[in-house]
């Protein structure tokens, strides 16, 4: 099956605005011809129009880190799917670990905000994995298995057909400690069977999962040499310019 690779920077809250239309002023101009695969930045909200902007008729995609999951309203501090559509913005990453942890965010969320994401026809990058415990624990398939069908209840498939799936496994992320590329392999893999389940093997055969968990120039070869990793969100080695141009260039050096 051939998905195309999908090579995602997640800035978090790094860098101001100097430095982050430096960087991806240098990148779309570095980029121009790497066809054969989406690159993606997730920079700060407030950024987000001049990184726009920037990256016009260019291969590299812009994406917020978040979304809130109505249209409009007394929601303060909050921005809305249609907002960001209003800007031309394309992309949001929905349910990352660390909304999860530090605000609280559930499965329930996640999914209103995929819901409402794709009501505005913005696609979602749709975070899961488990954590230190639970994977001790052999839950991990189950955690996967639950917040996977949660994410997704009540999405009928044509609208599923436009989310991208991001595992990333809580205790690889900001620590140093990648999931060797077989762990990560056999939980893509375990992913796609249960979008199967949900939505059959065609369906399931064309949608990318991305790995993420401390991906850095030295480990990105060998997950991308996996069968079902097409692609990966890197946080920490995604804003050094030199080590997430070396992630996007995996297989060309
Ligand atoms: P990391 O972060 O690459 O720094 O581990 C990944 C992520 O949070 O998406």
């Amino acid at each position: 099956m051939n998905r195309k690779p999908f090579i995602c920077g997640n800035w978090k809250m790094y860098k101001n605005r100097t430095q982050t239309i430096d960087f991806i002023k240098k990148l779309c101009s570095e980029t121009l011809d790497l066809k054969d695969r989406d690159i993606l930045i997730a920079p700060v909200y407030l950024y987000l129009d001049a990184a726009l902007a920037l990256t016009e008729n260019t291969a590299v995609l812009i994406c917020a880190q978040d979304v809130y999951f109505r249209p409009e309203g007394a929601y303060t501090g909050e921005i809305s799917p249609v907002q960001l559509r209003d800007i031309g913005c394309t992309h949001t990453l929905i349910g990352h670990s660390e909304r999860r942890k530090y605000f609280f965010e559930t499965d329930e969320i996640v999914n209103l905000k995929t819901r409402s994401a794709l009501w505005a026809s913005l696609m979602p990058i749709v975070c899961i994995g488990e954590t230190r415990e639970e994977r001790q624990e052999e839950r991990t398939f189950d955690v996967l298995s639950r917040s996977l069908k949660n994410a997704f209840h009540m999405i009928e498939r044509d609208q599923a057909e436009n989310v991208t799936v991001a595992y990333e496994p809580v205790w690889a992320i900001g620590t140093g400690l990648t999931a060797t590329p077989e762990i990560a392999q056999e939980a893509h893999n375990f992913i796609r069977k249960t979008l199967a389940e949900l939505y059959g093997r065609e369906f399931a055969d064309k949608t990318r999962i991305l790995y993420g968990g401390s991906v850095k120039p030295g480990n990105i070869k060998g997950l991308m040499s996996m069968e079902d990793i097409d692609g990966v969100l890197v946080g920490g080695a995604s804003l050094s310019y030199e080590d997430f141009m070396k992630i996007i260039r995996f297989d060309c050096v």
